[in-house]
């Protein structure tokens, strides 16, 4: 097994100085909202994982069974010597996509991409070492930024699964797709996996589960603030909110403040009051239709090859070409 690489264009300075950012528009702003990618320090990664097996979190293994149907489709279809994963957390349903492209042949590099340190290296280390013919080349960026620091050498199809596309606003996804057709060249692929608009009753509370890990994963962004910009956020006093906007078709993750309290960010001399009841946004989870998709696909300049679906129309990856 050869040790994989690792390129880190986002330092812990670098992320102080993003969250800084981040924090000083969005604690300011009315109503308040924060970027969902600050719940994924060591400990949030962690937190998602343990999601993602919650018999309430019906996404994980929805696509895992997917992609267990179809992936010598895609391998047969895509021909990628380089898959690059943008998300890619722990990487756990990657294998899949590993194995089938290193049965195809072609395969000959794995790069992961996130934007939690620690998750990335160790499913860059596990990856190495299941799969010692592939090189494993680690990204740690922001895929909202970055995306032209990705390695390439060779025919590549970005993987992007988890639905975390669902996780950015309508104008921000526009912008994301049309970065990620900028890096590709044309016949390059994209395997995109994203929820469907289903039933709120099945949906809501796989964001709001009965053991509470999604609540501790929500609150984990105070924390998050608390170590690294000295704010004294106490979280057990934010109650975890998952909401379903049927117009704009996503879930809201939000935290509500159960009493009256004022915050200080110390390292950003900034003094925050929340009053009771008072919803602090976290993250959206938009749901999509395959038609929307599509539509989405296209107007960021890629041709939509394949779409396949789970049984109960709850999920789908959509493979499409770069034109
Ligand atoms: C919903 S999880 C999905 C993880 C995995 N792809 C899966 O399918 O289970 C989202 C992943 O994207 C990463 N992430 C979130 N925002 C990011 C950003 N702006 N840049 C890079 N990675 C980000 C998180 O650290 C996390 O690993």
């Amino acid at each position: 097994m050869t040790a994989p690489t690792l390129d880190v264009y986002l330092s812990d300075e670098d992320l102080t100085a993003a969250l800084r950012s981040d924090a000083t528009r969005g604690l300011t702003a009315d109503p308040k909202w924060l970027p969902p990618k600050w719940f994924y320090d060591a400990r949030g990664s962690e937190l998602f994982e343990r999601i993602t097996e919650l018999p309430e979190y019906y996404p994980t293994r929805t696509e895992r069974a997917l992609l267990e149907r179809v992936v010598g489709d895609i391998a047969r279809t895509a021909q990628a010597e380089v898959l690059v994963e943008l998300g890619a957390g722990s990487a756990a349903k990657t294998r899949l996509l590993l194995s089938a492209l290193t049965a195809e042949g072609p395969l000959k590099t794995y790069v992961p991409q996130d934007v939690s340190s620690a998750a990335l290296r160790a499913a860059a280390e596990q990856v190495a070492a299941e799969f010692p013919a592939l090189a494993v080349h680690g990204v740690v960026s922001d895929f909202t930024d970055t995306l032209h620091n990705l390695p390439g050498g060779g025919r590549r199809m970005i993987a992007f699964l988890g639905g975390t596309i669902g996780n950015l606003v309508p104008d921000e996804r526009a912008d994301f797709l049309a970065g990620i057709r900028d890096v590709l060249e044309p016949g390059e692929r994209l395997l995109l996996g994203a929820g469907l608009v289903i039933e709120p009753e099945v949906l809501v509370p796989a964001y709001d589960d009965a053991a509470g890990v999604t609540a501790e994963f929500n609150r984990n962004v105070l924390h998050v603030l608390n170590q690294r910009l000295r704010a004294d956020f106490e979280p057990e006093k934010f109650a975890h909110v998952a909401l379903w906007d049927a117009e704009r078709e996503w879930i809201e993750m939000r935290l509500a403040a159960t009493e009256d309290m004022t915050v200080t960010v110390a390292d950003l001399d900034l003094t925050v009051h929340f009053a009771r009841g008072e919803q602090l946004r976290t993250e959206i989870s938009a749901k999509f239709r395959v038609d929307g998709l599509d539509g989405e696909l296209a107007a960021a300049g890629f041709r939509t090859e394949r779409v396949w679906t789970d049984p109960d129309d709850r999920f789908a990856l959509v493979l499409a070409a770069r034109v």
